[in-house]
């Protein structure tokens, strides 16, 4: 018997066992319609003397993907997803009607079983899950908790450490994870098949069905211990993205463990409003959009890509290794090409020593560091990149070294390879100018270290054809990074903005700050790190290298430089270091003093409000420009790239976001205030923030 309850649920009754199966949208994300077809299904179910239990099943690509985020944001709802109404059941009475349902219900995971997803497969009576399949609560990478019995029912299948880790992380597990853990019950290839049914009619046949709720075996011992759970918790919290929804989470978790499952559910449920409802949530959510959002930017056809099989690297330095690396995880063959044995000999070395640390650390397996190498070959010799698909060069910042490697690279390459320039600052424009065929230049430009963080802008020049574009594109996203498509500008997007912060920070240290007043303003807002011990850890020496070059001075950081205090590697810069462990050096504070009087500027005492205004607010103001420029398409690439490039926190959203949120007229008032202040008419407010209505206007492409 085959009979369409719904049309987002299909159902039939195979050997006794209804099969319910979810189809609704990308990822089955568990919207009112969903929710509703679900219902309706097991009420027709429950009665039905034919069926003795139900296998509840998703599609290949997703059993669910959760709660629809969409409807978070509906200003009606304040997290009212949640809330039952005219829309149909909430996914926690949902849940409570899969867990008190009559009969044994099995939930079959293929794909990704995540957030409300996981869930409702845990309200289940038992799961089977397919060996690709995924699992796992990201609630919190949204500034969430889990929302419908997750933070009770996960410890009690995994155990608390388990739960804890996963919640407090938001990392998915492997189906072959979860059946160690005792997240899921049995792997099965195909779990809509008829051995599916036979296992879950078995399963229906000799068992009653068993709540996850009633299951304590494995919290026992934590709620025989009160305190257990703050402690198991404590090392993650230290590491939270969103320390708001970790500790959360914990008290939900640990209220389900040391009291009892429901009062459990009450805490997660006041918890998760409360989050749901807060910016902090406003803003991951914002990032989710925005990151998606930057996946289709405007003209790019990711079938005009070419596949690359082969790919090549300019410079086996720190840049060159990195992206070497990540190029080579992804299974693509690499040759790395350097103009001397002894920095190649360097580079090939320190690649090798960065996957020993992986393998030691548990990050990555013996077999797949071998693998890597394998696919990893250095050369002195540009002949030997003849099969590239495409080349990254990765050299040292100098326009003309890279006008030379480009028409080297033109020489020797067929002319289908698309060639990349790693480039912080310089114009692709420029570099592809000196080229044979300058459509197929581009540049992506990647963070350090290159193998572990997320961002590249890509860069399209003025020539960029759209096989090169969809190819950078395409190979980004393919080795796991996170591309964002800007145009050519000195630093594009992020460095740009960068710059105007850095600045600020040095005229803060004129004007009366120390470094370790602004790095602690900047740390308390978030970062994980102030621009001063950045630069220390970055080495004062190339910035002091470039500004001669460029004929630009910064007083501050020149004096450092000419004091031979290049950072930690000196073990003196801003700070004093012993090791890592940096301290204030009163011979800086008096270099400061120094500087500010010999320049015939009065200190004064600065607040820890002005400060931050003065970092964030002209890094907006450029942002404004940026965007009036048409460098970025939407503010929100702007927010992706500051999130992923620069550790913006996450849950202040990214510069343009925030701005937003603070109030584009308040913004736009106080840096007209600075631009009086401080005499800079480049603090004038800019672009969007410089229109009549600013009062009411909000970042392009974001709420007011
Ligand atoms: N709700 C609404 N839409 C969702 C969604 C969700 N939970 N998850 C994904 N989508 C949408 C995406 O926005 C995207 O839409 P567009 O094509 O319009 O841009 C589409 O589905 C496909 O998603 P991706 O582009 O991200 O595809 P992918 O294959 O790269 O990744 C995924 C798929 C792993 C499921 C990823 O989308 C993802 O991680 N989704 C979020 C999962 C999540 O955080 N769930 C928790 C929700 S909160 C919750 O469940 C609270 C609770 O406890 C009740």
């Amino acid at each position: 018997m085959t009979e369409p309850a719904h049309r987002i649920v299909a159902l039939d009754i195979v050997d006794g066992v209804a099969r319910i199966t979810m189809n609704h949208g990308q990822v089955n994300a568990l919207g009112h319609e969903l929710r509703r077809a679900l219902s309706d299904a097991l009420e027709r179910l429950a009665g039905d003397p034919a069926v003795a239990g139900v296998l509840l099943l998703g599609q290949p690509q997703a059993f669910s993907a959760g709660a629809d985020i969409t409807e978070f944001n509906m200003p009606e709802s304040g997290g009212a997803e949640m809330n039952s109404g005219p829309a149909g059941p909430d996914l926690r009475e949902l849940v409570a009607l899969v867990e008190d349902f009559p009969k044994p219900i099995t939930a079959g995971i293929t794909g990704v079983a995540l957030g409300g997803g996981l869930e409702l497969a845990m309200a289940a009576h038992a799961r089977i899950a397919s060996p690709t399949a995924r699992l796992g609560l990201p609630e919190i990478t949204l500034g969430l908790l889990p929302g419908a019995g997750g933070t009770g029912r996960l410890p009690r299948l995994v155990g608390p450490e388990r739960a804890l880790d996963m919640i407090l992380t938001g990392k998915q597990v492997s189906a072959y994870d979860a059946l160690t853990d005792g997240l899921v019950d049995a792997l099965i290839e195909d779990p809509g098949s008829a051995e599916a049914v036979h296992w879950a009619a078995e399963y229906a046949a000799t068992r009653a069905p068993l709540r996850t709720r009633d299951r304590t075996g494995s919290i026992a011992g934590a709620a025989a211990a009160p305190g257990t759970v703050s402690r198991l918790a404590a090392d993650a919290l230290r590491k939270a993205k969103d320390p708001y929804a970790a500790h959360a989470a914990i008290k939900a978790v640990s209220a389900g463990i040391e009291q009892s499952f429901d009062h459990g559910a009450v805490v997660e449920r006041e918890k998760f409003e409360e989050r749901v409802k807060s910016p902090e949530s406003a803003a991951q959510r914002h990032l989710f959009t925005a990151e998606r959002a930057a996946r289709k930017p405007a003209d790019l056809d990711p079938d005009a890509a070419r596949t690359v099989r082969r790919a090549g690297v300019i410079g086996a330095g720190t840049m060159g290794g990195g992206i070497t690396m990540a190029l080579a995880a992804a299974g693509i063959t690499v040759t790395v090409v350097e103009a001397e044995r002894s920095a190649l000999d360097r580079g090939l070395a320190q690649i090798e020593k960065n996957l020993a640390v992986s393998v030691s650390r548990g990050s990555r397996t013996q077999d797949d560091a071998d693998a890597l190498k394998s696919l990893i070959t250095g050369s002195l010799d540009y002949a030997d990149l003849a099969g590239a698909d495409l080349v990254i060069e990765a050299a040292f910042e100098d326009l003309q070294v890279k006008q030379d490697i480009f028409a080297t690279l033109d020489r020797h390459v067929g002319p289908e390879c698309v060639l990349a320039s790693n480039t912080s600052y310089l114009s692709i424009d420029m570099i592809a100018a000196g080229t044979v065929l300058p459509g197929r230049v581009l540049g992506m430009h990647f963070f350090s270290p290159a193998n572990v963080m997320p961002l590249v802008e890509v860069v399209r020049g003025a020539a960029t054809n759209a096989a090169t574009l969809a190819t950078g594109f395409t190979t980004a996203r393919r080795i796991g990074k996170t591309p964002v498509v800007v145009r050519v500008c000195h630093g594009f997007v992020g460095n740009r903005m960068l710059e105007v912060r850095s600045f600020q920070a040095e005229q803060l240290l004129l004007e009366g700050a120390l470094p370790g007043q602004v790095d602690a303003v900047l740390k308390d807002f978030g970062f994980r790190m102030g621009p001063f011990e950045m630069g220390d850890m970055a080495g004062l020496d190339i910035g002091w290298r470039n500004r001669k070059a460029e004929g630009r001075t910064a007083p501050t950081a020149d004096a450092l430089c000419e004091a031979g205090r290049f950072g930690q590697k000196t073990g003196r810069g801003y700070y004093a270091y012993d090791g890592r462990e940096r301290r204030d050096d009163p011979e800086v504070e008096q270099l400061i003093r120094d500087v500010s009087r010999n320049l015939g500027i009065i200190r004064r005492e600065i607040s820890d409000h002005e400060i931050l205004e003065r970092l964030l607010f002209p890094m907006i103001n450029e942002g404004a420009r940026i965007l009036a420029e048409g460098i970025a398409e939407r503010a929100g690439d702007i927010d992706v790239i500051w999130a992923k490039g620069y550790n913006w926190p996450a849950y202040r959203g990214g510069p343009m976001w925030y701005a937003s949120h603070t109030g584009i007229g308040y913004v736009a008032d106080r840096l007209r205030f600075y631009a009086e202040q401080t005499a800079d008419v480049t603090l004038l407010p800019a672009g969007f923030l410089a229109e009549d209505d600013v009062a009411v206007a909000a970042a392009p492409g974001l709420p007011g």
